[in-house]
């Protein structure tokens, strides 16, 4: 099986870490056609492109997008962002954003082994709202979140299903019932259902704010995580600080019910004040093409990725050095 692989290298350090990650990719020997797709800030500024109708309809023919990062500062905040990654995100229906954080005894914590499942279709994502009077004095704006039945319940049985399969069996969601009184008991509800599904998972609530606590004084105390797309969002970021750094966290944008392509990409963004100076840890590119080779089925390759990158710590060099440190430890292991 040759794998369709569509690459969007994206904007600053995107396209760096992401040459590293399919470099890993080939040192398992998988095979793949890669296909790149040139997407993001830079295009924008060229000719005013965000993502053409055909590179979408494109898009939905491979097996899995790798994408680097996307976003310039000359671009104002949401052109890229809603017109390019959420636009995929969306009209791929990409509803699970999962997000790994593995890592081992540090001087900030015991270890973390904890998997946040992210809803990532709706919520304040959405972009339900608008303007009223904007620009005078008196204006308005709303951002209002968006919460379907469906598409709570998704995320959390995609969640129960990972927790089930993990050994803890532990799920946690992460809300803010307690003044999000209508999308929070929505959530809380369609969670308390499914629950009753799964006897031999273990369940707990937490508000988000008592969670970010727990993130940096006892991320031990969690396995899985399913929480609202802004709430997955932040405490993703501080996941990824409290477990190895930025640079370690991974994701994966996923269609579990596989009616396209799923995305997989790093949780930085495109870093361009490091762009060009070939110091981006390709970590988190390549922890998520492991994503993507697992979620192709590629089990065995996905774990040789994995443990590489976990014997990686000792690697220190530019961008490129890491990425064949690791892709030869891969190789090693052939
Ligand atoms: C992420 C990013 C995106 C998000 C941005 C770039 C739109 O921060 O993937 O976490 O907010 O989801
Ligand atoms: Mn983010």
């Amino acid at each position: 099986m040759t794998y369709k692989i569509a690459i969007i290298g994206g904007d600053g350090i995107g396209p760096e870490v992401v040459a590293e990650a399919m470099k890993v990719v080939d040192a398992t020997g998988v095979a793949y056609e890669p296909v790149a797709f040139d997407l993001g800030g830079a295009r924008y500024l060229r000719d005013g492109t965000i993502l053409p109708a055909a590179d979408l309809e494109a898009l939905r023919g491979f097996d899995a997008i790798m994408l680097g990062a996307v976003g310039t500062p000359d671009v104002p905040p949401g052109v890229i962002e809603r017109g390019l990654l959420l636009a995929l995100r969306f009209e791929l229906d990409l509803y699970i954003n999962l997000r790994p954080f593995l890592v081992g005894p540090s001087a900030l914590n015991d270890g973390v082994d904890m998997m946040v499942i992210r809803e990532n279709t709706e919520g304040t994502y959405a972009g339900e709202g608008g303007f009223m009077r904007k620009g005078t004095p008196h204006e308005v704006a709303t951002q209002g979140s968006v919460n379907t039945r469906m598409g709570v319940e998704r995320a959390v049985r995609y969640a129960f299903d990972l927790a089930r399969s993990r050994e803890r069996k532990h799920l946690t969601l992460v809300h803010k019932t307690n003044v999000l009184t209508f999308a929070g008991d929505l959530w809380q509800r369609a969670f308390d259902e499914v629950a009753a599904e799964y006897p031999d998972v273990d369940t707990a609530y937490h508000h988000v704010d008592a969670a970010c606590i727990y993130f940096v004084q006892d991320p031990g105390r969690y396995d899985v995580i399913v929480t609202d797309n802004l709430f997955g969002d932040i405490l993703t970021d501080l996941g990824g600080a409290v477990a190895g750094g930025i640079g370690r966290a991974a994701s994966g944008n996923l269609n579990p019910a596989r009616t396209g392509p799923s995305l997989f990409e790093p949780v930085h963004g495109s870093a361009p004040d490091i762009a060009g100076t070939a110091t981006a840890d390709p970590r988190a590119a390549i922890i998520s093409a492991a994503m993507m080779l697992e979620f192709l089925g590629e089990r065995a390759a996905a774990t040789r990725v994995r443990e590489a990158v976990a014997k990686s710590d000792h690697v220190t060099g530019s961008t490129s050095e890491v990425g064949d440190a690791i892709a030869a430890s891969v190789q090693g292991e052939n």
